[in-house]
């Protein structure tokens, strides 16, 4: 009997647990053995494996954050990490690798299907979207959603007391919740890694806004802009055009919540195809959803290359929030 181990590593993501849903049923058609890994690949090192059965993965499609634990571990990034980690696999009887994660824990992964010849597949799980092969990874949706309602209660109190407000959201290297969450949050301004610096078109476009009659802004800041200096460009700006202002860093509430039906779809075809992967031989692959087909993408391509915003989405963002 074949048996598959599955680890969640890097930033957690809403649908993560359906996604090791997926492939555990997936796998029991098949008659292959799951073996969860706790704490991603810092778990994996230490040995921390547990042979998965049904009630493992019983009422957890809905729940945020990942059974299994996560990490970032440093001893990975080591060759004597991944060879203490093949052995680990090894001992246990585990054929092939699993990872759910992002392109940082793709790296080892790459290094370690290489380096070891156990078969590893990705599933792209990050709430940043910033993945190569696949146009979503697993959580963005959620994270769009939360910020989304963050963003529209934001705009109760702005609206009520007339003023600035500046909402710093998630993506450390990626401006696509920034962008989207702006978008459907009917935001003024997005402040971008692009345009950081563009001090006076935002205090312009601010102040057209409200010599036209507008009474409160909302400005979405992505936070690889700038982490944690929205307090400073809120106080530059107010000073400039006269105007109160305060700032709402979203944070980690982000990646926490339920997954939306979008996220749970898309764990459920990607969890489903990376079993259909291995069972036909490939490895070294992520598997993504590009225009409504899975593709396997190698991973050296995947951490090589870079999701750009597509620029339908940057249009858009252009003509209704600049
Ligand atoms: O990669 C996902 C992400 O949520 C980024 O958007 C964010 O910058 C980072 O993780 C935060 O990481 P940590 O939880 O380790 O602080």
């Amino acid at each position: 009997k074949s048996r598959i181990g599955i680890l969640t590593s890097g930033g957690d993501a809403p649908g993560m647990n359906a996604a090791i849903r997926a492939v555990f049923r997936a796998a029991s058609e098949c008659n292959i053995e799951i073996v969860g890994i706790r704490r991603g690949f810092a778990g994996l090192i230490d040995g921390n494996l547990f042979l998965m059965d049904r009630s493992h993965v019983a009422n957890i499609i809905h729940q945020g954050g990942t059974i299994l634990g996560t990490s970032r571990s440093e001893t990975f990034k080591t060759p004597e990490g991944r060879r203490i980690a093949a052995d680990v696999l090894q001992n246990a009887e585990v054929d092939a690798l699993f990872v759910i994660g992002g392109d940082g824990s793709f790296r080892g992964a790459d290094l370690f299907n290489d380096e070891t010849g156990i078969p590893t597949i990705g599933i792209p799980g990050s709430i940043d979207n910033d993945i190569p092969g696949t146009d979503f990874s697993i959580g963005f949706d959620t994270a769009i959603n939360t910020a989304l309602e963050s963003i529209d209660k934001i705009r109760d109190t702005a609206s009520s007391h007339g003023r600035l407000f500046f909402v710093e959201v998630m993506g450390k290297s990626s401006d696509l919740i920034a962008i989207e969450s702006g978008i459907a949050g009917g935001a003024e301004y997005l402040i971008l890694p692009d345009n950081k610096h563009a001090m006076d078109d935002l205090c312009s476009r601010l102040t057209q806004a409200f010599d036209a009659g507008k009474r409160y802004a909302i400005v979405v800041v992505a936070e690889g802009a700038c982490p944690g200096c929205s307090f400073q460009i809120a106080k530059e700006v107010s000073s400039r055009i006269s105007m109160e202002s305060r700032v709402c860093v979203l944070g980690h509430t982000q990646r926490g919540g339920s997954p939306t039906a979008r996220d749970r779809v898309l764990a459920a075809k990607l969890g489903v195809s990376a079993v259909n992967a291995y069972m036909k031989g490939y490895a070294g692959v992520m598997v993504g959803e590009v225009r409504r087909s899975v593709i396997l993408t190698p991973f050296d391509k995947v951490i090589t290359g870079r999701q750009k915003p597509e620029p339908n989405i940057i249009r858009l963002s252009h003509i209704l929030t600049k």
